[in-house]
């Protein structure tokens, strides 16, 4: 098998830092050798690839994307082709997106079609949650077949979005008992989507129509009632682990925090686009701009406290993961579709390329450490989805890695750096004080250079285990 020595480096990990170099056999990580030390041992790799005065960080997971998802009457505009290739051009090597049952649908039928959706057509390697939006008997068995049989191990639940992917508290009460016996993760899509609707009524009624009123009828105390109401009914069912994904607001951690000292089984994630954007600078620009930020949960004002409080929050691991939910719509066609009524206008933005790099502008800004970089956005998510060989580079794990260079820097734009299928860059004009710069998935270099040199097909569906906080 061909070998590759990655030498020169700083090898960085969730716990520290050390200059080393990093053989690879294959497909997997065979060594972390003392610098320069390869020759000592009779090692002659293939290729060597130097990484002097750079960091060497196992390949990013993203634990949240969304690719090609039917929602808002049209359908995410990056599939799996291009969205796991932009993926990888962002230094992610996994991603983990959804197959998704909603009213009338079989659990297992869903996921077959995500599979036959997503095979061949990946440049990274990709597993499934499923999500679930009928609840019955099936479901429900369906739910302890795929813990057991496919590796799908976690399932989303929404508390928003009534009539489309909407669960009242019976029924996740219900799915949340199953997955305390069979060892799954609940995830949570915390929004009282009820007395949402009501808001947004009114709202389009007073003709209160701008994109901005997406966030205004979606205020943080029906993100921080659901958050509250989910830790309960997860105590309920049995302290069964609940992540509640894509957290925005000051009110909802604290309600994760308290969760945790009591002791339960509470984690979260945020997103790059809730340390970094808001309603102000970006929601609520003029005409229809605002659209490109529609996303929930929404963006929040940046005179309030949610984006220091989020950091703080990624610092003291009330926050464990960072993800994208990844969900682009091109503003042609797509975000368009809520001209003059923002409840139309498709929920998401696209940033799967950008995540390790907005989370490594928290580094340089001095908001968490380059450890808990790696930890939040390689590792944890590894973990937390039951990813046994990713997230870290030690011997027998797959060879995915990050070759990250702090000198250089990063230029986000539809000019500029921008590879995912849309028309727009949800951050735009933003610069990064680093840049990715060599990137391996199981042992390929797939891209060097600022050039892609992966390929469709190379990715492969990872079966995960349970989750590896809790079993
Ligand atoms: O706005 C979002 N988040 N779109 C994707 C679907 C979801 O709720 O995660
Ligand atoms: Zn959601
Ligand atoms: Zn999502």
């Amino acid at each position: 098998m061909a070998t590759t020595l990655i030498s020169g480096g700083t090898v960085v990990s969730a716990i520290g830092r050390r200059a080393a170099d990093v053989l690879i056999d294959g497909e997997s990580i065979a060594a972390i050798l003392a610098p320069g030390h390869a020759a000592a041992y009779g090692i002659t790799p293939d290729t060597v690839i130097d990484a002097t005065g750079k960091y060497v960080v196992p390949g990013g997971v993203d634990a949240h994307v969304h690719m090609s998802l039917p929602f808002g009457g049209t359908v995410s505009a990056d599939d799996f082709d291009t969205g796991s290739r932009a993926a990888a051009w962002g230094g992610v090597t996994t991603i983990v997106d959804f197959a998704s049952q909603t009213v009338g649908l079989d659990v297992r039928e869903t996921l077959a079609a995500r599979h036959a959706e997503a095979a061949g057509e990946c440049h990274v390697d990709y597993a499934f949650h499923q999500i679930i939006g009928d609840v019955n008997e099936e479901s429900l068995e369906a739910m302890t077949y795929l813990v057991e049989n496919e590796g799908v191990t976690s399932f989303k639940m929404f508390m928003a979005y009534p009539g489309v992917f909407y669960s009242d508290d019976g029924q996740i009460l219900r799915a949340m008992q199953n997955a305390s016996e069979s060892g799954a993760l609940m995830m949570m899509h915390a929004e009282n989507g009820i007395a949402i609707d009501v808001l947004v009524a009114q709202s389009l009624a007073a003709g209160d129509t701008d994109p901005k009123f997406h966030s205004y009828t979606r205020p943080e105390e029906l993100e921080s009632e659901a958050t509250h109401r989910a830790i309960k009914l997860a105590r309920v069912a049995g302290n069964v682990p609940l992540y509640i994904v894509h957290m925005s607001a000051s009110e909802a951690l604290e309600e994760v925090s308290r969760a945790q000292h009591m002791g339960l089984n509470v984690f979260a994630e945020t997103c790059p686009q809730y340390l970094y954007l808001s309603i102000e600078d970006h929601l609520a620009q003029p005409g229809f701009e605002g659209a490109k930020w529609v996303c929930s949960t929404p963006l929040r004002s940046k005179h309030e406290h949610h984006q220091k409080d989020l950091w703080k929050g990624l610092r003291m691991n009330e926050l464990a993961v960072v993800s994208t939910d990844h969900c682009p719509f091109c503003m042609k066609d797509q975000k368009e579709l809520g001209v003059g009524d923002f409840s139309k206008i498709p929920n998401g933005m696209g940033g799967v390329e950008h995540r390790m790099e907005m989370i490594y502008q928290g580094v340089v800004m001095g908001e968490m450490t380059l450890e808990r970089w790696v930890e939040t956005c390689c590792t944890t998510p590894a973990r937390m989805f039951g990813l046994d060989k990713k997230g870290v580079l030690e011997p027998g794990a797959d060879a995915d890695v990050l070759v990250w260079d702090p000198n250089n820097t990063t230029k986000i734009g539809i000019d500029d750096k921008h590879h995912m299928a849309m028309d727009h860059s949800s951050y735009e004009g933003f610069e990064v004080d680093g840049k990715v710069d060599t990137v391996i998935s199981r042992g390929r270099v797939v891209v060097q250079n600022d050039t892609y040199v992966g390929s469709k097909g190379h990715g492969k569906f990872v079966k995960r285990g349970l989750n590896k906080y809790i079993h």
